[in-house]
């Protein structure tokens, strides 16, 4: 039984890949464990899929937009799946406006580029050693963020759309560093745009808000942006591939920030220092690291 974890399940594309990855021929040798925030939602999808059959399905139910919220939600996931085969983090948010959480973390900054980041190093003893894959639903849109160390995290320079190009840049920045880290482990991490699809991603009031879903009608949905995804995370052909970027299927290259050494370590440092990481892993977590060793 391969199991298989999916951030942000409640709606639109982690809906759409958690429904194709239920469905799909070997759906039945598949656990899915979807993490979203907002239980009823997320107890609406897990139903829909548990009723047309095929994976085991479960819900964990956990919040993304603090990083002590982050720590609870691996916490959680730790407890229900001790293994993890693969990790789809996919949770993401195009914000209206500038909202801080309680450290004072503008909200893109935490969910885009600071959860995925703690959900790795919080996780990474779960995943499977030589065959675990981490995919990360990046943005083609990055290309246009300018991240800056000291007013990007805490939404100095905020911008609707800047904000989310900077920091979904600022998460592609480190995928290099987590395919390095992961190399001798045979763990490996890709990410993906997914497409233009049409969700609810970037809703607002307003005319701005109407226009934009007016747009909307001509974008793909969800269920377009399900086969790259599913793609990376299992297709036989990319084992062993790691540290690449696919607009949607093609692979292409890291360009910008992105593609910035020395900017990609500067973030890691200061995700490891917003994060807490960098005086250890909380004590909970350590446990957890000494049972999974001691059980091998
Ligand atoms: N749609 C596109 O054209 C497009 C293009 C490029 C990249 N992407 C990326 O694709 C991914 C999915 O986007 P989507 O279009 O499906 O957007 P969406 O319909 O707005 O769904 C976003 C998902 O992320 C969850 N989420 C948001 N903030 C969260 C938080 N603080 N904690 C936990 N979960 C949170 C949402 O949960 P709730 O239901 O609780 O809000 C929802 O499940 C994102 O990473 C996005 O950047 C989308």
């Amino acid at each position: 039984m391969q199991t298989i974890v999916i951030t942000g399940a409640s709606r639109g594309i982690g809906e759409a890949v958690a429904r194709k990855l239920a469905q799909d021929p070997g759906a039945a040798q598949r656990r899915l464990v979807l993490l979203c925030r907002d239980a009823q939602a997320g107890a609406r999808v897990v139903d829909t899929l548990r009723t047309a059959g095929g994976a085991q399905v479960d819900l964990v139910v956990g919040a993304l937009d603090s990083t002590r919220a982050v720590t609870s939600a691996a916490l959680a996931l730790r407890e229900v799946c001790p293994r993890i085969d693969v990790l789809i983090h996919n949770a993401g948010v195009w914000p209206a406006q500038r909202t801080l959480d309680e450290a004072g973390l503008e909200q893109a900054f935490v969910v885009n580029h600071l959860a995925p980041f703690l959900l790795n190093r919080l996780l990474e003893g779960a995943l499977t050693e030589q065959s675990g894959r981490v995919v990360q639903v990046s943005a083609g849109l990055y290309v246009m963020g300018k991240p800056d160390l000291a007013r990007t995290p805490y939404g100095h320079d905020f911008g609707a759309l800047s904000t989310y190009a900077t920091t979904k840049q600022c998460n592609l920045a480190l995928l290099p560093l987590f395919a390095e880290r992961w190399q001798a482990r045979g763990i490996t991490i890709n990410a993906l745009h997914p497409g233009v699809i049409r969700t609810d991603l970037g809703a607002r009031p307003g005319l701005l808000g109407a226009t934009l879903k007016l747009a909307k009608r001509l974008w793909q949905p969800p269920t377009a942006a399900a086969p790259p995804i599913v793609r990376l995370a299992l297709a036989p052909e990319l084992a062993g591939i790691t540290g690449r970027y696919y607009d949607v299927d093609v692979e292409t290259a890291l360009q910008k920030g992105a593609a910035d050494r020395a900017l990609a370590e500067a973030l890691w440092r200061q995700a490891e220092q917003l994060t807490g990481l960098s005086s250890g892993l909380p004590e909970t977590l350590q446990a957890a690291e000494r049972d999974a060793t001691n059980a091998h």
